[in-house]
């Protein structure tokens, strides 16, 4: 069995964890809103037709912050006909996913349903059809108390107190031929800058996401994020980041290499982003917020839905995920994690029914994939302090991506309970690894355990009546902390620092 040694000191900080970094994404798509959070008539639905089983899951994941409505369906959105009296909302053709939208879940559904999850609202404003007036006019139905006209409309609606939504995103993917209104990065930019102006003008309190591109692997990526941000750097706080992972091909050592790839398009990103701060000679920092990001195979959306079909909640974009999945996502939270200094946001794409880790039948259960749970257990386990981690590691090789290391991990720790979490991957596809953990400069530690997920079968699927769970190992402490990473396997160590009465 091959070795691995990860060293974790307190004098290694890489930075104070945003906890926006553990946030999800919901589009108004598919079925992540009907029959999925919403589905009036279910044995589990409240008056307002939201899914309390539903609602469980999502505050079981963890989510600190939900991005809505979209996503590609945003580029097309009259954010008002999901305001004010259902019976008077209007049905309309929705052209991102060829659907027909019924608008009887929209803003004011959302404004509802959000603070019922504990996670904060995050909002995209449409930078496809609309404009610079459809952003204000949201943001002060959104944010401004009363007396003016739009908030006086939500106060009507019945929401009498301010939804107050923090964190904006300018559009969406405004690079993609796909998106509704796409265009060149300049005039994004402007428009971009232009719409971000007038945000901050009504509440100066937001913060602003400007649109990167839509994948590293668009030929425009790098001189998209210069052109747009040099037009709007003085106002928008973030840059967007969006990357999907899937296995191709039966290569699955390449698609448990793939986080390598992901953490050098993150820190090309916060390379353009600093050549941008340079140039101009700007004091002003902007962050990464990687608001789509994720495990995505199908594209039955191009293939399922005919021509002359507009359902609404059609089964699209529904994957079902195993085992290597969840490592993969895994190793993808670490990768944010060491990058927690500038990544301060980032958005699970997506979190119901569409590539998602809850799934719903209608009428049905809701259960969680195999993905839940490293992205439950990073969520509500990680403490706010993230350090760096030495990673000593043997080194495996694939097709697609670049060499990386068989181990890799993040950690983080909660001073008030004298926790540290280490989150680590085993990304060799066949070989176990002996990981030992080396303290420098910590007190002594009082006990350890490791939560593992991990399947002899790393293509073996959870199901809505087989719930993944990792299993859980006290380490023995007499000989230091080590424990054997399997292959294909996700693992958190708890360990409990002496000086400290609270238990993990
Ligand atoms: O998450 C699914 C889609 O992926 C989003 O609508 C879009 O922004 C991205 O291309």
């Amino acid at each position: 069995m091959s070795e691995a040694t990860l060293t974790v000191s307190p004098r290694f900080v890489t930075g104070s964890l945003d906890r926006r970094l553990f946030g999800g994404f919901l589009e108004q798509g598919g079925r992540a809103i009907y029959s999925g959070v919403y589905e009036p008539g279910h044995q589990h639905a409240d008056a307002s037709g939201f899914r309390q089983d539903v609602l469980d899951l999502v505050r079981e994941l963890g989510v600190t912050t939900i991005r809505y409505p979209g996503g590609n369906f945003v580029s097309g959105y009259r954010w008002e006909d999901g305001t004010g009296p259902q019976a008077l909302r209007p049905t309309r053709p929705e052209l991102a996913w060829h659907s027909t939208e019924p608008n009887t879940f929209g803003l004011d559904e959302f404004a509802r349903w959000v603070p019922l999850t504990g996670a904060e609202p995050m909002l995209a404003v449409n930078l496809g059809t609309r404009g610079i007036e459809a952003a204000i006019d949201l943001l002060e139905y959104c944010n401004m108390p009363g007396g003016t006209a739009q908030a006086d409309r939500r106060r009507q609606n019945g929401l009498l107190e301010p939804i107050g939504v923090k964190m904006w995103c300018l559009g969406n993917e405004m690079d993609g031929p796909w998106q509704i209104g796409y265009t060149d990065a300049t005039s994004y930019g402007r428009l971009a800058n232009q719409a971000g102006r007038a945000m901050k003008a009504l509440d100066p309190s937001i913060q602003l996401t400007l649109c990167g591109s839509s994948t590293s692997d668009m030929a425009t990526f790098g001189h998209w994020e210069r052109a747009a941000l040099e037009e709007s750097y003085d106002t928008v706080d973030f840059i967007s980041a969006h990357q999907y992972y899937c296995e191709r091909d039966g290569d699955l050592q390449s698609y448990l290499n793939a986080s390598t790839h992901f953490e050098r398009y993150l820190d090309d990103v916060i390379a353009t982003i600093d050549h941008v701060k340079a140039a101009r000679k700007s004091t002003k920092t902007v962050d990464l917020s990687v608001d789509e990001w994720g495990i995505w195979y199908t594209d039955d959306h191009l293939q399922d839905v005919a021509p002359d079909e507009w359902p609404t909640g059609a089964r699209i974009l529904e994957d079902l995920y195993n085992y290597a999945d969840a490592v993969v996502l895994g190793s993808m939270i670490i990768s944010l994690l060491k990058r927690a200094d500038r990544v301060r946001a980032a958005s699970l794409a997506q979190i119901i029914n569409v590539i998602a880790p809850i799934m719903t039948e209608p009428g049905g259960t809701a259960w969680a994939q195999t993905t839940f749970v490293p992205f439950s257990q990073a969520a509500r386990g990680a403490g706010d302090v993230v350090l760096t981690t030495i990673v000593d590691a043997p080194r495996v090789d694939s097709e697609r991506f670049e060499q990386a290391s068989t181990i890799d991990a993040a950690s983080t720790f909660d001073d008030t309970r004298g926790v540290l979490r280490i989150f680590a991957v085993n990304r060799h596809s066949s070989e176990s690894t002996k990981v030992t953990i080396d303290l420098p400069g910590w007190d002594a530690v009082a006990s350890a355990h490791v939560e593992l997920l991990h399947s002899p079968d790393p293509r073996a699927r959870a199901t809505a009546s087989e719930r993944p769970r990792p299993t859980r190992h006290q380490v023995p402490l007499d000989e230091g902390v080590h424990f054997a990473l399997p292959p294909v396997s996700w693992a958190v160590f708890t360990i409990q620092l002496t000086g400290t009465s609270s238990s993990p």
